[in-house]
């Protein structure tokens, strides 16, 4: 199967370097966003994300003339669909006692909804975004198939999920394997002959419910994974062990692998896709929702940690570094980091955030610091949020002639405990009650 020309619907983390990566194999790509300020600041020769190697691809897609940013679709051989699957923010669901979050499919659909004019015999479709399971049969085939045309029929449909790790989107796009769900056999095999244009990962082909429910269990294996981490910090404070020392103690059985705790579990992907199993059957997903409890509720455990060392936070100075929900990453979407500095907050502490990978983020109610040494300054406590490197190869030594802090609380493992009470700190850690100072609280 030939395919000339494609067309990416949602430019983002996904979107781009995918589009970017089929025009510099030499397909004719068409990349669209609704976002206006996307598509200019791609007309400029820029990308809008943080993500190493994306720029150049994209550079060079648009230099060989493989490449164009439009508003709305045009006519392709092929349609990825790679647009955000967020939950609904203002909605809960409930099924005999279990709240959960609802999935906001609006952007799949609307999405769907623009191709309809566009769409030929013989066309390609894949979705892309992380979708609960069925989404592609009974969401989006019905969509597509108002143009007349019959999924699966006169034209192909398929699922394939991205598997790719931020901050290595774009070693991972060609050397992962990546399956291929069709809603027929045939649209598999055209999805696979689409990707075969770059991937040199396994390329695997099932059903299209298969594909959704893949990623959504990788998602979700990771969630329960980390609840379990989170859980045991919970315990290792409570009877006065350091977790991080059980964990790799743990961890020498040759058949146990137990993640990290951390402040929470945050992202686009890890803490939203559990919840589409939860909505989808409640009566079921019993595990997968509590693990979800778990992790949502792991800021307010640091906030409690906080308390324990500052005592009553009304006034308390705090300096909070790393906002991203995971290290060396821009991405501020559903970080627990923001979580923890709203909730520090509301007890009447007064924040100041520092975010080296976004330093100009705004986001509603948090006092982004100018830089490190500002937020630094004044800070009663200096609280270590994210495991970014900038962060870990703080020198404390250094630090400790640039704040008033004399208190250090890090939540992810990220500083040398002795080495900051060397340079004259109280040092306390999440999970680790064995080391931890004696409070003034
Ligand atoms: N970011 C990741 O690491 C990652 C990894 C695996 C899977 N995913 C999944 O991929 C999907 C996309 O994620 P992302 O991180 O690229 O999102 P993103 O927010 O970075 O980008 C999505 C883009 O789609 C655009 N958009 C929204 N609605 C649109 C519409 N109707 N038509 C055209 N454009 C539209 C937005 O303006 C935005 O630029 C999600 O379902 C996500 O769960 C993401």
């Amino acid at each position: 199967m030939k395919f000339n020309k494609l067309c990416v619907i949602g430019l983002g983390y996904i979107g781009l370097p995918t589009a970017s990566t089929f025009a510099i194999h030499g397909l004719d790509v068409v990349g669209v966003d609704i976002n206006p300020s996307v598509i200019a600041t791609l007309n400029q020769g820029q990308i809008h994300i943080h993500e190493p190697g994306v720029q150049e691809a994209f550079s060079q897609a648009v230099r060989v003339g493989k490449f164009r940013a439009a508003n709305q679709p045009e006519a392709a051989d092929a349609f990825i669909i790679a647009v955000p699957t967020p939950f609904k923010s203002e909605a809960l669901g409930e099924d005999n006692g279990t709240q959960y979050k609802l999935a906001d499919l609006h952007a799949v659909t609307s999405a769907a909804e623009a191709l309809i004019p566009y769409l030929r015999k013989g066309n390609l479709v894949i979705l892309e975004s992380t979708s609960p399971p069925r989404t592609t049969a009974d969401v989006v085939a019905p969509i597509l198939e108002k143009s007349g045309l019959k999924a699966g029929v006169d034209f192909f449909l398929c699922y394939s999920p991205e598997r790719v790790l931020p901050g290595q989107i774009m070693k991972e796009l060609i050397e992962n394997a990546r399956v291929v769900g069709g809603v027929t056999p045939e649209s598999a095999q055209a999805g696979k002959a689409l990707y075969a244009t770059f991937v040199k990962g396994q390329i695997v082909t099932t059903d299209s419910t298969t594909a959704e429910m893949v990623k959504l269990m990788e998602n979700t294996h990771r969630d329960v994974n980390i609840a379990i981490a989170n859980e045991f910090s919970r315990l290792a404070e409570k009877f006065g062990v350091d977790v991080w020392e059980a964990i790799a103690l743990a961890n020498l059985h040759p058949r146990i692998k137990i993640l990290s705790p951390g402040p929470g579990v945050g992202g686009h992907c890890i803490s939203v896709d559990p919840w589409f199993f939860v909505e989808a059957a409640p009566e079921i997903a019993q595990l997968i929702y509590h693990a979800r409890l778990v992790n949502d509720a792991q800021p307010r455990f640091v906030v409690e940690k906080v308390k324990s060392i500052l005592g009553a936070l009304q006034g308390k100075k705090i300096a909070a570094l790393g906002l991203a929900y995971k290290p060396d990453v821009d991405d501020l979407r559903e970080s627990p980091a923001s979580e923890v500095i709203h909730l520090l907050q509301a007890e009447g502490a007064q924040v100041q955030a520092w975010e080296p990978f976004k330093p100009t983020a705004q986001l509603a109610g948090i006092h982004m610091a100018a830089s490190l040494e500002a937020a630094l300054k004044d800070a009663e406590l200096i609280l270590l949020l994210v495991k970014h490197t900038q962060f870990t190869t703080l020198n404390p030594h250094t630090l400790a002639g640039q704040t008033n802090a004399k208190l250090a609380l890090d939540t992810v493992h990220g500083w040398n405990a002795e080495l900051w009470k060397q340079h004259g700190f109280q040092f306390f850690r999440l999970g680790d009650s064995k080391s931890d100072s004696q409070t003034n609280a």
